[in-house]
């Protein structure tokens, strides 16, 4: 879809759909113009109710050649001076699927938020581009009849009267890193296996100043990865962990951070096999390093000024005939021990050798981004992502970053006394700690490996996939979290 901005008064301006916003306040100079040139019309629909200023309310109005737009939808926006991006992203989001279902190819829409001085023009611009660009979103990659969205071309009309002009490229750039990261939880599993995250990271690192690095069995041997080498012993499909390079702050090797992915493109459960309801979305476990490939993406076009280090463990985790056992033993690369205490924890298994990695190059932030438990959805349900760590400055600065892009996260308590559910009296720890408080101790047992680097750990199980259209997600993967750490990494 191509965009572009149009500084112009709507009655000069020519174009088959427009899209106009209501308020639930009266001074709104364009309705005003449009109730006149209606003869009234608008008015009338009002008082009748058949528009609404409703967030996400549309109302379709064709204009009989009255007027240079051909038809009008009206969108409704609640409360003028409580407008903020994400409310405008939202209900762009649905406006794009409701404008590819009428089966237009040109549109425009009114930019909203006249005379709200809360909001700025360039962000308000990027907020309904990306609102269009992540709405309406599609997959139909396997579908042989595809059905691809009819709008082909986006105006955004300025009717402030300023002259203003507006760069689109990085709000493409991140709407594109975002619908990539769905894209590939949306790929089959047996499409996705390590090597296809392989094929994509060399994707993404050719896009910019990325440098790749990829250890296979072999390298993961030689550095002691016993725990990401045991996930992946039952498949056929060898492990890898996957290390993508930028440094934009040479001049500061401090001024680093990691940003760590699970990477497990399909979790059985491995010997402790999950029942089929269970296993059938597990095509998803690779979201957390989908995430990680969306923000290289990002950052390979933004070219942010930090050292950025993204790295994704990635297995596959089955019950082959040399899987893992329960009761297994193996070390990570720092030396810890772990007792395999259940094979469908695996993905701080493949993590504690991820963070193991990044603590050995002198890493001083970490964050690791995973479908770690179920037990989230039961805490959060799929409104807000867990947010775990252990520095309250880092905490601080992550939900800054978040407040900031609309993204919702949840803080749970990560404390000591919880470590003693997942004690073990064979090895150092063992890799579960039992159904109570379980996404705790799940982060808990990454964290040991962070040691006492900086980390964050999000837990995006239930909110990595949105269960119905809502907003600017359709229904299936969110690509939740993007935004907040690339803004994080920005600032
Ligand atoms: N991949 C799952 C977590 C998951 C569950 C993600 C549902 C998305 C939706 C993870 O590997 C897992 O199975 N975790 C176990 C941990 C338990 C065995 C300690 C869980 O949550 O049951
Ligand atoms: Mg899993
Ligand atoms: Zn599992």
């Amino acid at each position: 879809m191509k965009l572009n901005i149009k500084n112009s008064k709507i009655s000069d301006f020519e174009t088959n759909l427009l899209c106009v916003p209501v308020y639930e306040q009266k001074d709104n100079n364009d309705l005003s113009y449009l109730n006149t040139a209606l003869d009234g019309l608008i008015d009338e629909l009002i008082n009748n109710k058949q528009i609404s200023s409703k967030q996400g309310s549309f109302t379709n109005i064709y204009t009989l050649n009255k007027i240079n737009a051909k038809q009008i939808i009206t969108y409704g926006m609640g409360n003028k001076t409580d407008l903020d991006y994400e409310k405008i992203r939202k209900i762009t989001g649905s406006l794009s699927r409701y404008i590819n279902n009428m089966n237009v190819k040109k549109a425009s829409i009114i930019i909203p938020g006249e005379n709200n001085n809360k909001l700025k023009f360039n962000e308000t611009a990027d907020a309904v581009s990306l609102g269009f660009l992540i709405g309406s979103y599609k997959y139909d990659k396997y579908k042989t009849k595809k059905s691809p969205n009819s709008l082909q071309e986006l105006t955004l009309l300025n009717t402030s009267g300023q002259n203003i002009s507006h760069d689109f490229s990085d709000i493409i750039n991140e709407s594109e890193s975002i619908n990539l990261v769905r894209d590939l939880i949306n790929e089959p599993p047996n499409y996705m296996h390590p090597g296809t995250l392989e094929e994509i990271s060399t994707k993404v690192a050719s896009k910019g100043p990325i440098e790749m690095s990829v250890l296979n069995v072999k390298e993961m041997e030689i550095l002691g990865m016993e725990v990401i080498l045991g996930v992946g012993k039952g498949s056929t499909h060898d492990p890898k962990m996957i290390i993508l390079n930028y440094q934009g702050d040479k001049s500061d090797p401090d001024n680093n951070i990691a940003i760590i992915g699970k990477g497990i493109t399909f979790d059985s459960g491995g010997l402790n096999l999950k029942p089929g309801n269970s296993m059938r979305t597990m095509k998803t476990d690779m979201s957390g390093s989908a995430v990680v490939l969306g923000v290289m993406n990002a950052v390979a076009h933004q070219k942010p000024k930090k050292n950025i280090m993204g790295i994704l463990a990635i297995a596959e985790n089955m019950p082959g005939g040399s899987a893992q056992r329960p009761g297994d033993v193996v070390k990570a690369m720092n030396g810890k021990t772990i007792e395999i205490d259940n094979t469908d924890a695996e993905g701080r298994l493949v993590l504690s050798d991820a963070l193991s990695y990044a603590v050995d190059k002198g890493i001083n932030k970490i964050i690791d981004i995973a479908t770690l438990t179920g037990a989230i959805s039961v805490a959060l349900g799929n409104e807000y992502t867990g947010l775990f760590g252990n520095d309250q400055n880092f905490l601080d600065e992550f939900k800054k970053s978040a407040a900031e892009t609309g993204e919702k996260f949840w803080e749970l308590p990560v404390d000591q006394n919880y470590s003693s559910q997942y004690k073990n009296s064979i090895a150092d720890i063992q890799n579960s700690g039992g159904r109570d408080a379980g996404s705790i101790t799940g982060a808990m047992i990454i964290g040991e490996f962070a040691g006492d680097t900086s980390w964050i750990h999000l837990d995006i199980a239930s909110t990595i996939t949105s269960p119905k259209d809502k907003g600017y997600n359709p229904k299936g993967p969110t690509a939740i979290s993007v935004r907040t750490i690339l803004n994080l990494l920005k600032n």
